[in-house]
């Protein structure tokens, strides 16, 4: 099956960093721009310099640090915002302005007080300024799925008109579902006539918990970039995880034949970077990055894990960047995860002395969340006094796996 190249747009240093507690100094931005530049994505958002001195300085110093990556900023359907964006990618080797204005009417009524005729007259102004600065120019309709598609339809066929290379529908309040966004894409890409002459683009929030499958949904649908970040950092409940979008993508290729530049062994430590930077840790449960995506306790799937890691595991660590499965003694572990621990350790036990390990081990468990390695030492020093102790080197966890706490 051919598949077809996407665009990775990430914006953990814009959307992502905009969010409450996510905030990153100008030397925190640089790093992690760096550490995106590994990772392989194409277009690293660094900021909205209109915002702040302290933004504009921070996507210059980006800017200036990248090479392979192109570099984005935000900017209001304004003058001034676009000259200030302008400003401050204009160190980057590759730069793009990527301007947005609201076109629900409910943002336009409410929020911008304007009349769809002076947004549609603001957009097509500030996409003709951007290009005046660099030939590489997204327009974002923003609330894009809660908005006339009539109206929505000649804002995008007016501002490609003006030069506008990338269109970005978002999705910026997260209200819609999978099917409704591959039929919102497809209805788009399929109405305005100039269509052909941009790439249109997803950036979907989480609020229900829907962005990488709303993200997906619209890739099936004609999208060709995705706009994601970082752990799912983002407003409110954040926006589409950059690593469960990339790693659907390489797991199911078979569903989902979109190749990319992400090299996804750079996923972990990419997580790991901004949750040091941000003193904000990802929740357990996480998919691809979290302590117990690649964890199991239960003694049903660790059993299968010592036979074999695909029972219960759809993807290796070691191609995301975790370091190994781990299998975690607790109060659900089983026998075969306790004996396996203990050989590691360096002990042989008897039939008997495992079967009385185990039972302490759980009865343990039942007072304390996780069992360490010295806990189990104490135990299986209880059951044998005279459990023989290996060399210290029997000790390495067999190939893949490790044990945890
Ligand atoms: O969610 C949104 O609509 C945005 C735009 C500024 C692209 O972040
Ligand atoms: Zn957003």
């Amino acid at each position: 099956m051919d598949k077809c190249r996407l665009v990775v747009f990430d914006t953990t240093l814009r959307d992502g960093e905009q969010a409450p507690g996510f905030s990153l100094t100008t030397d925190e931005k640089v790093r992690m721009a760096r550490q995106l530049e590994a990772l392989g994505v194409d277009i690293v958002e660094a900021g909205f310099p209109i915002a702040s001195e302290d933004d504009a300085e921070a996507v210059r110093k980006v800017a200036l640090a990248l090479e392979r990556p192109i570099v984005a900023a935000l900017a209001r359907c304004a003058p001034n915002d676009i000259d200030r964006a302008a400003w401050a990618i204009a160190p980057a080797r590759r730069s793009r302005i990527h301007t947005f204005i609201a076109t629900s009417d409910l943002h336009l009524d409410r929020k911008l007080r304007m009349t769809r005729e002076a947004a549609l007259d603001a957009a097509v102004a500030a996409v003709r300024r951007a290009r005046g600065y660099t030939s590489d120019v997204q327009f974002s309709a923003e609330d894009a799925t809660r908005s006339d598609r009539d109206y929505l339809c000649k804002v995008i066929e007016s501002v490609i008109e003006a030069g506008a290379t990338t269109i970005n529908l978002p999705d910026t309040v997260g209200y819609s579902t999978p099917d409704e966004v591959a039929e919102f894409f497809t209805s788009i890409i399929g109405r305005v006539p100039n269509a052909d002459r941009a790439v249109f683009s997803t950036h979907c929030h989480d609020d229900l918990g829907l962005a990488a499958a709303n993200s997906l949904a619209a890739l099936g649908a004609g999208a060709r970039q995705v706009e994601c970040t970082i752990n799912g950092i983002g407003e409110r409940a954040g926006n589409a995880s950059l690593e469960e979008v990339i790693m659907a993508t390489r797991i199911r290729a078979d569903r989902l034949p979109f190749e990319t530049s992400i090299n996804t062994r750079e996923l972990y430590p990419s997580s790991q970077l901004l949750t040091s930077l941000t003193n904000e840790s990802v929740q357990a449960n996480k998919a691809i990055v979290g302590r117990n995506a690649f964890a199991h306790e239960a003694g049903i799937h660790q059993d299968g894990m010592l036979k074999d890691r695909r029972t219960y595991e759809i993807m290796r660590p070691e191609d995301v960047g975790v370091p190994r499965t781990t299998l975690v003694l607790g109060k659900h572990s089983g026998r075969h995860a306790v004996q396996k621990r203990c050989e590691q350790l360096g002990y042989e036990l008897t039939r008997q002395q495992l079967d009385a390990a185990y039972r302490r081990m759980t009865s343990l468990a039942d007072t304390q969340k996780h069992i360490t390695d010295a806990d189990l030492e104490g135990i299986i020093a209880e059951v044998s006094g005279t459990a023989r102790r290996a060399a210290r080197e029997f000790a390495v966890p067999e190939a893949g796996y490790g044990f945890g706490v």
